[in-house]
């Protein structure tokens, strides 16, 4: 099973950029750990940035049949692009959509994700951990669907 990583627009910049809020990690951190979790996990990982809409809109596109499912952190495109959205919508595989910051603790523009509805879900507010959980429920999906209301959820008591 291989799985793509796509991180979005200015992401590139992790570990200079804005530290109080998005931490000291570079990309090359978050991606190095991501490449030691898919191996514990048995899964193959490619991992790209681009800071630029229509790449990562060709890259959506191209994802199926090469990849199981993306993990994918649009950066500020999340709060806008209908392109991408659209691009999530069309295609058949799943797309996790993940956040280093909790989008829902911020500015208000960050409240809303367009992308969120097509998404098969969202993880948001973990830092690093953000996307190692999107590894871990982009191999889970595919491997075994969502267990909605089975055994396997964690309840209350
Ligand atoms: C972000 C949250 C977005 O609102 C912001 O524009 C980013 C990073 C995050 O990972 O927390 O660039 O996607």
């Amino acid at each position: 099973m291989k799985i793509l990583v796509l991180h979005g627009v200015n992401l590139n910049l992790l570990g200079q950029r804005e530290k109080a809020i998005y931490g000291q990690a570079t990309l090359d951190d978050i991606n190095s750990g991501l490449r030691e979790l898919a191996g514990q996990l048995g899964v193959e990982l490619e991992c790209r940035q681009s800071n630029h809409e229509g790449q990562l809109v060709d890259w959506l596109q191209q994802a199926p049949g090469q990849y199981a499912a993306v993990v994918f952190n649009p950066g500020a495109y999340t709060h806008y692009s209908i392109a991408l959205r659209d691009a999530i919508a069309a295609i058949a595989i799943p797309v996790i959509e993940v956040h280093l910051s909790n989008i829902y603790a911020r500015e208000d523009f960050r409240h809303r994700s367009v992308l969120a509805p097509v998404a098969a879900g969202q993880i948001s507010g973990m830092g690093v951990l953000s996307y190692r959980l999107g590894l871990l429920a982009a191999v889970e999906l595919v491997r075994g669907g969502r267990n909605d209301g089975e055994e396997k959820c964690i309840t209350a008591d």
